[in-house]
C-alpha cells in the first residue's frame, strides 16, 4: 500500500498515519517528525529548516525533496506519507520517483476539517520528543501528565503550535498545499475522509474509502 494524505495542519494526520500504517503494515513516512528529529540533534538538515519551521513556512522543495527521495528507497514494500507533498514541484518529484520504481501510488487521502476545529485542537496538542506521538489536553490526554504512553518520552507543546503560527500555517496550507487535490483527483487517486468525530471512527472511513478506491 503507498498512499499519501493531505490536509491542513490539525487534521488529525499524524493521528491517523500511524494507524493506517500499522493496519496495513507498511512505513510510515512523516516528513515534520523527520525535520523535527533533526532540529532536535542539530544535524545540518536540522539547521537548514528549524527557521522555516518556528515561523509556520515550508521548508524549501530542494532541501525536502531531497530528504524524500533517500526515504523512500528504504520504504520498499509500502509506506504512509504524512506531510509530505505539500506543493506541485514534491508532488511531481514522488510521482515521477515512483514511476522510475514501477510503484505507483495507490491513493491519495484527504482529511476535510474547518479551520478553527484544527485551530483549537493544536492548541491543546502536546507532542512526545521521542517518538513523536500526539496527545491532546482535551480529546486525547495522556494517562500521566507530561509523560508520553507509548515510550515514556517527555510531553512538550511545540513551537509552531501557537495561535499565530498554526493560522500562518493555514494560509500556506489554502495557498500552496489544497491545489494538490485537484493534482490527485485528476488521476483518479483522491478520496476525502471527513476528519471530524471519534480517531477510531475516522480511521474506519479512511480504510472504507481506499478499499473503495481499490473496487474502482
Ligand atoms: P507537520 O509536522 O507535517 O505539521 P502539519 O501538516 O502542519 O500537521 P500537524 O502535525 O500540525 O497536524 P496533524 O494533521 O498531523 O494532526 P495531529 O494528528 O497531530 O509539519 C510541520 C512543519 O514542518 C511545516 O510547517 C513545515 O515547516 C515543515 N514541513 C514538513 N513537511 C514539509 C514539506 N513536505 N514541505 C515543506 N515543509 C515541510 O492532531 C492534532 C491534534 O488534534 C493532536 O493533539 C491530536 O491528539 C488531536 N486529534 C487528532 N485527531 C482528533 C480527533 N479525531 N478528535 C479530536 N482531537 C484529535
Amino acid at each position: 500500500m503507498r498512499i499519501v494524505l493531505l490536509g491542513p495542519p490539525g487534521a488529525g494526520k499524524g493521528t491517523q498515519a500511524h494507524r493506517l500504517a500499522d493496519y496495513y503494515g507498511v512505513r510510515l513516512i512523516a516528513t515534520g517528525d523527520i525535520f523535527r528529529r533533526n532540529v532536535r540533534q542539530e544535524t545540518p538538515l536540522g539547521l537548514k529548516a528549524k527557521s522555516y519551521m518556528e515561523a509556520g513556512e515550508l521548508v524549501p522543495d530542494d532541501v525536502v525533496i531531497g530528504m524524500l527521495l533517500e526515504e523512500l528507497r528504504r520504504s520498499p514494500n509500502g509506506f504512509v506519507l504524512d506531510g509530505f507533498p505539500r506543493t506541485l514541484p514534491q508532488a511531481l518529484a514522488l510521482e515521477e520517483a515512483l514511476a522510475a520504481a514501477g510503484q505507483p501510488l495507490d491513493a491519495a487521502l484527504k482529511y476535510v476539517i474547518p479551520d478553527e476545529v484544527t485551530v483549537a485542537r493544536l492548541a491543546g496538542r502536546r507532542t512526545c520528543t521521542h517518538c513523536e506521538r500526539t496527545y491532546n489536553l482535551e480529546f486525547k490526554p495522556p494517562k500521566v501528565e507530561g509523560i508520553c504512553d507509548n515510550c515514556g518520552g517527555e510531553l512538550v507543546q511545540r513551537e509552531d503550535d501557537r495561535e499565530e503560527t498554526v493560522r500562518h500555517r493555514l494560509e500556506i496550507y489554502h495557498r500552496d498545499t489544497e491545489p494538490l487535490q485537484k493534482f490527485y483527483w485528476e488521476r483518479g487517486l483522491l478520496r476525502e475522509v471527513d476528519a471530524v468525530g471519534e480517531v477510531e471512527r475516522i480511521t474506519r472511513r479512511a480504510i472504507g474509502a481506499l478499499e473503495d478506491l481499490a473496487r474502482t
